[in-house]
């Protein structure tokens, strides 16, 4: 695989070629993703409940982040890696610039922060120092105590203007590629079309230019509450890398997400 840029990702978007990230948080994972085509990998706080076995994400800390970022960059050397900036790692300049370059130098590309309008300045000021971000709105489970639940957000039509504004806010402070998590269809496919930058969806339609599962739920070995927009892939051959690759097709060629994952 040649190094994925962000550069890459923006001229899919151009030429309307989907791509599919998973999120990754070992070396051995990572490196047999990346082997099989998974261009974007993705470092989530979600780690927080898949590996640590939380009920939210807001126990992770900074240097768990770190730890699992540099092990998925020695799997995957080539990979795009978005790592999250963790719930209060990034609340005032001086904390979020000390922060992001920890994650920098443990082998991110790019750094993930959850949240709208308010981000603006720090968005800004993080590119304007050489750190990429990806900016992550709609369902943002770092503020689960204040939304009351992981729901599907942007229902309302005021919702879903601010919603909208929120991207295109974020898309002007420089942002570099846009994660919509848990919208209906509709308003995805309006963000989707009306900002530059790549958005990657995670239940919310395949009507944006790339898709993101967290590997747990792409592999069925979540526990408890399955996600309505969760699919196994696994479950038809029982062989990881035809999984690996199902998923890449189905991402790709828009089969996956179907309308029965979807949100309306
Ligand atoms: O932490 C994570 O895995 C995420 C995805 C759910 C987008 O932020």
């Amino acid at each position: 695989m040649k190094f994925i840029t962000l550069s890459h990702l923006r001229q899919l978007k151009i030429e309307g070629n989907k791509f599919a990230s998973l999120t990754a948080y070992d070396f051995s994972f990572a490196r047999l993703f990346a082997n099989e085509g998974i261009k974007v990998l993705l470092v989530g706080d979600s780690l927080g409940m898949t590996i640590q076995g939380h009920n939210s994400t807001l126990s992770v800390t900074v240097a768990d982040i770190v730890y699992h970022t540099a092990a998925v960059r020695r799997g995957a050397p080539r990979a795009m890696i978005i790592s999250d900036l963790p719930f209060m790692s990034y609340s005032t300049p001086q904390q979020t610039f000390k922060n992001a370059a920890k994650l920098m130098r443990a082998g991110a590309n790019i750094v993930k922060l959850e949240g709208g309008k308010w981000l603006v300045e720090t968005v800004r000021m993080l590119t304007e120092r050489s750190v990429p971000v990806c900016a992550h709105i709609g369902l943002t489970p770092q503020s689960i105590n204040l939304l009351g639940g992981y729901k599907v957000q942007g229902i309302d039509e005021l919702n879903a203007e601010r919603l909208l504004m929120d991207a295109l806010a974020l898309e002007e402070a420089n942002a570099q590629l846009l994660v919509l998590e848990c919208i209906p269809v509709k308003l995805a496919e309006r963000i989707t079309k009306e900002v530059t930058i790549p958005v990657i969806g995670i239940g919310s339609g395949n009507v944006t230019d790339g898709q993101v599962l967290v590997m747990h739920d792409a592999f069925g070995i979540t526990g408890g509450h399955i996600p309505k927009f969760a699919k196994n892939f696994l479950q038809k051959t029982g062989d990881i890398r035809n999984a690996i690759r199902d998923y890449i097709y189905s991402v790709e060629t828009g089969i996956y997400p179907s309308a029965e994952h979807n949100f309306k």
